[in-house]
């Protein structure tokens, strides 16, 4: 897959205070890619340069080939912005909210009206086209805001935070929004506080904090960097010297230690957990519980920046 986002060596600053220091990234064609970082780690600032809305001090941005600076028009001609904060007219109806929208990238007519309806169809809005903006819920308000970024079909699809307290049936709706603009060909940056989303729909995934990038790559990538260790552990109250010998001795087991509990540490992939199990069995061991503690991106979060998400 070739790149269709190139952010190289991005710095901007507001006066004195950096907000994004030399920051790299490399989205690819079609690809769903994470943003994540903790508040003010400079996630919106930066998808407001790749989307033009303010300019930078330092580096180079390509879209789809297209340069940023020599080539603005092109660049914010293949970009839709779902912003963070909802911006809808609230007394006009979701028809009129997208198609304002709309125009603004040039459509008109029957091609206006037909990118409209289509668009609220895809966030499941069809049944409210000319309910008014203020009336809606907000899940149904941000799922609106997404249909006003998407509905000139862009190529690069960039949402900062689209899922910001909405209900569990929006969230869904949004989810599966996603999917099928990216199985329709668009390319999306997708920015979330909300961990198990991003592990759900990301292909790959940049950490930031700070301004700087902290990390990036696919979910297995970035677990494989804080450990690539799981660690099973067996309530078992007693267990016989060569039944542990036994285990240390079974492929992939790094480690055994017994105190009560049996903990193994095995590779993140280890599949040998029933040959464990069927070990104790035949040797009577009597086995109270098992638990199986691996990385997530939670914790890989928390190791690489020292900082909760939330
Ligand atoms: N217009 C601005 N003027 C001054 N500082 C700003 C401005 N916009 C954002 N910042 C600061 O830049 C940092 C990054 O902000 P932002 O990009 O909104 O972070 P995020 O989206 O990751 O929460 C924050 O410290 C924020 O206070
Ligand atoms: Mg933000």
């Amino acid at each position: 897959m070739d790149n269709f986002v190139s952010v190289s060596k991005l710095t901007k600053r507001y006066g004195d205070f950096t907000a994004v220091d030399n920051l790299s990234f490399e989205v690819k064609e079609r690809e769903v890619f994470g943003f994540l970082g903790p508040n003010g780690a400079g996630k919106s600032t930066t998808l407001h340069v790749i989307c033009n809305l303010t300019g930078f001090d330092k580096g180079e941005i390509s879209v789809g080939g297209h340069d940023l600076r020599r080539e603005t028009r092109i660049v914010k001609s293949l970009i839709g912005l779902v912003p963070q904060e909802i911006a809808l007219y609230p007394t006009l109806s979701a028809y009129e909210n997208v198609a304002f929208f709309a125009s603004l990238y040039g459509l008109s007519g029957r091609a206006l009206k037909s990118a409209v309806l289509e668009a609220l169809e895809f966030v499941g809005l069809s049944d409210c086209v000319k309910k008014r903006a203020e009336k809606m819920s907000g899940g149904m308000q941000r799922r609106l805001n997404i249909a006003c970024g998407i509905a000139h079909k862009p190529k690069l699809i960039v949402m900062d935070e689209p899922t910001v307290g909405v209900d569990p049936q929006s969230r869904e709706q949004i989810m599966r929004s996603i999917r099928k603009l990216r199985e329709n060909g668009a390319t999306i940056i997708y920015t979330s506080h909300y961990m198990p989303e991003v592990q759900e729909i990301c292909d790959r995934i940049a950490i930031i904090d700070g301004g700087r990038l902290a990390a990036s790559g696919t979910e297995e990538e970035l677990l494989k960097m804080v450990t690539d260790v799981k660690t099973i552990t067996i309530d078992c109250p007693k267990i016989d010297e060569k039944i542990i010998n036994f285990i240390v001795d079974l492929p992939d087991v790094k480690r055994v230690k017994y105190q009560e509990k049996l903990k193994i540490e095995v590779p993140l992939r280890f599949t040998g957990i029933s040959t464990i199990l069927q070990a104790l069995v035949d040797n009577g061991v009597p086995v109270d519980n098992l638990k199986t503690d691996a990385p997530n991106l939670e914790t890989t979060f928390l190791a690489l920046t020292g900082k909760e998400l939330r």
